[in-house]
């Protein structure tokens, strides 16, 4: 089986990359002229044929059937994208698509025996999400962008921010990596903090691998597709609002929150869908941002029965979390 575009060969392939620009011998530009001509990526041609190698083989010769049985067009990027989960035994079978969202789809897997758990979501980025991806640079202001290993890249590296700029291939790959890490490790940061979110498992080059919410029968509805009890909606209310403070507290505004990304099971609900964090102080969106979000939110408990107006909520939050917070000893200044 053809593994080139496995994630290791992409992590690999970008990693080497960055490497040659941090390395100083490399500076001397015919050296860098030689490096470019090597990084150069593989004609769409090529990648067509290899993808559709990994289509015909990688059921078999790989060791990876699936009981799902994708699309032609699903099938490469969908078996390339959870192949190191299946190499690294999270994963044993792709059971089912959940849901084609707007620039992810999202498959049940079979756990692996040893994650101690029935099945796990996997969440692959389309090829084309990129296209569909409105207003980056709005909820990319004050945020870094992260590498495949969700380090930070320096703002300085002038040839990766050049890329960007200028939407090459090599800027997408960036921007991409970048997206799936700030979801990732967001999802790793709110977990940790008492969010109520799926566990995140693990992330390949163009997949997060996070807990399943819903049973064999099917996923988790979003709250959009349920109505509620008015006691419990008020209940979930509460809930919803805690864990927009919780993030708040974490400097994080969701971006995306309404009643389309809260899932709904056995009387709890959980968050979903990360890619769009912004930093609540770096971003000078963020306080239209956290009131759009509750302006949503609201909108769909009030219908519920449970009605809060949520200007009032978005300016007492915000008052409450984003003053600047006076230290809690003495300074140098006041025993002068
Ligand atoms: N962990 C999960 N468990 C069960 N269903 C999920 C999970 N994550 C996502 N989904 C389903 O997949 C859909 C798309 O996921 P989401 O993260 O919202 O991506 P998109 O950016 O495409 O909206 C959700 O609306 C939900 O129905
Ligand atoms: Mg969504």
């Amino acid at each position: 089986v053809s593994t080139y575009l496995s994630d290791d060969s992409f992590d690999d392939e970008v990693y080497s990359d960055y490497e040659a620009q941090f390395d100083p011998l490399q500076r001397d530009r015919q050296a860098r002229r030689k490096r470019k001509a090597k990084a150069k990526h593989v004609p769409k041609k090529q990648q067509q044929a290899v993808i559709e190698e990994i289509a015909q083989t990688t059921g078999l010769e790989g060791g990876f059937r699936t009981t799902y049985h994708p699309s032609l067009f699903e099938e490469g990027w969908l078996l390339s994208a959870l192949q190191p989960f299946y190499d690294q035994a999270l994963i044993s079978d792709v059971l089912a698509k959940v849901k084609g969202g707007k620039e992810a789809n999202v498959y049940r897997c079979a756990a692996h025996d040893t994650t101690g758990m029935r099945y796990a979501a996997a969440k692959v980025y389309r090829p084309n999400m990129f296209r569909n991806m409105r207003n980056d640079a709005v909820y990319r202001e004050g945020r870094m962008m992260l590498n495949q290993r969700g380090v930070s890249i320096r703002e300085n590296e002038s040839r990766v921010m050049r890329a960007l700029h200028k939407k090459t291939a090599y800027g997408q790959e960036v921007a991409h990596t970048s997206w799936l890490m700030h979801e990732y490790t967001t999802l790793q940061t709110v977990y940790t903090a008492g969010v109520p979110v799926p566990v995140p498992l693990a992330t390949g080059g163009n997949a997060i691998l996070m807990g399943y919410i819903g049973d064999g029968d099917g996923a988790a509805p979003t709250l959009n597709e349920i109505e509620l009890e008015r006691a419990e909606a008020a209940h979930l209310f509460a809930a919803a609002l805690r864990a927009v403070e919780i993030m708040l507290d974490l400097n994080m505004v969701h971006g995306d929150l309404s009643a389309y990304n809260i899932l709904y099971w056995e009387g709890a609900i959980t968050l979903i869908d990360f890619p769009q964090v912004i930093d609540a102080r770096g971003n000078t969106q963020a306080e239209a941002i956290l009131r759009r979000d509750l302006t949503r939110v609201c909108g769909y408990f009030a219908a519920q029965g449970v009605a809060h107006d949520p200007d009032a909520l978005t300016d007492r939050l915000w008052r409450h979390y984003m003053q600047p917070k006076a230290p809690l000893l003495p300074t140098v200044e006041d025993s002068l």
